[in-house]
């Protein structure tokens, strides 16, 4: 057997539903799922109940991740409809500004275009705004960025016109970045059925072949891969009114090695989307004696039921990958090892704070 070893892997893009949705996972059950997917650092967003969009929100979610978090973490403030005023004060307390600009789960939806406008002047530009905008959104946001000459990044891309647009944006020298799921990169609307109605529910959609086949022509734009872990219960999802999401931190090294395996992309180009730019993009400090081993000829089969995250469930059930996390080494302790999660709660730093 032979292990590579690994950065620590940065996620920049995890719900960790705490507070008020612990039911479907919380700082201790998402930390454990992180650290057994090879990640040890996550970016936790703010679409929580109540929402984290001022200091006592905030101070509720710090105060669960300061007792449970077993892998380093930072809080995404919200942009509310309510807030622009007061959210720069939070700025130091968080890695950046989260902005929903299109339907999804949560109540936290920006739309109209004054508190667009405020929050896209005032919330410092030493750290980023990462918005959900889709389509028209997307477009709109562009343009309000570059009037401000702020930093964007851009969740979850999932469509061909919406990373031709990055492409251009970044052409003319606009300071943009943006992620992709691996569920954007290795589903399409065709796998929906097998999935099952409630349970493909996903913002961004999933999209036709020719939109996945578009971001991976558009490689090179894409400066992170970013899980979006939207854990929901399964009782949830099989309901009927099934809210949108996918877990992912537990498949994500799984299904991207195994694209290495198949020539997709390189070592270096995974390494610079999990690790590298997500922490220059939210300016994360280095993580010391942190690394990863993985065993990248170890095959395995996907099993909702085995993994680490509360939700239980996953969309990518039954497929074959390559890659099985070994060892994670935090901060010079071992965190992980052959499927048991060895850091306790409470071990995990809040990077910004
Ligand atoms: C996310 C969730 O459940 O919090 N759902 C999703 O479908 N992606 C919200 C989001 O990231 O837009
Ligand atoms: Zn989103
Ligand atoms: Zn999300
Ligand atoms: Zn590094």
């Amino acid at each position: 057997m032979s292990l590579l070893r690994l950065p620590g892997l940065i996620d920049p893009h995890v719900h960790l539903r705490e507070p008020g949705g612990t039911h479907k996972e919380d700082f201790d059950t998402g930390t454990a799922a992180a650290l057994a997917g090879g990640f040890t650092a996550i970016l936790a967003m703010p679409n929580t109940q109540p929402p984290l969009t001022d200091a006592a929100s905030l101070g509720l979610a710090k105060l669960a991740g300061r007792s449970k978090a077993r892998c380093d973490y930072a809080l995404f403030l919200g942009a509310g409809s309510e807030n622009a005023e007061t959210a720069g004060a939070q700025a130091d307390q968080t890695c950046g500004l989260k902005m929903y600009l299109d339907q999804t789960y949560g109540p936290l939806r920006l739309d109209d275009l004054a508190s667009l406008q405020a929050h896209v002047r005032r919330w410092p530009a030493h750290r980023p705004i990462a918005a959900h905008a889709e389509g028209k959104s997307l477009a709109a946001l562009i343009l309000l960025a570059a009037q401000g000459d702020r930093p964007l990044h851009v969740c979850h891309v999932s469509l061909r016109e919406e990373i031709l647009l990055i492409r251009a944006a970044k052409e003319r020298g606009q300071r943009v970045t943006c992620e992709v799921t691996p569920h954007h990169l290795f589903l399409s609307e065709l796998d929906a059925p097998a999935i099952g109605p409630g349970r493909s529910e996903v913002r961004p959609r999933l999209a036709t072949q020719e939109d996945v086949n578009a971001l991976w022509d558009n490689l090179d734009v894409i400066d992170c891969f970013a899980t979006d872990h939207a854990p929901h219960t399964l009782e949830e999802k099989d309901g009927p009114k099934s809210p949108p999401g996918f877990p992912g931190l537990e498949t994500a090294l799984g299904l991207l090695w195994t694209a290495v395996r198949a020539g997709r992309l390189t070592m270096d180009d995974l390494v610079l989307r999990m690790h590298t730019n997500p922490r220059r993009i939210y300016g994360l400090p280095e993580q010391p004696e942190t690394f990863v081993e993985l065993d990248g000829e170890a095959e395995w089969e996907v099993r909702g039921a085995e993994l680490h995250s509360r939700c239980g469930w996953t969309p990518f059930e039954g497929r074959r990958l390559r890659g099985r996390v070994r060892r994670v080494v935090l901060r010079g302790r071992d965190a992980f090892e052959d499927g048991r999660v060895l850091a306790a709660p409470g071990s995990g730093k809040d990077l910004c704070s």
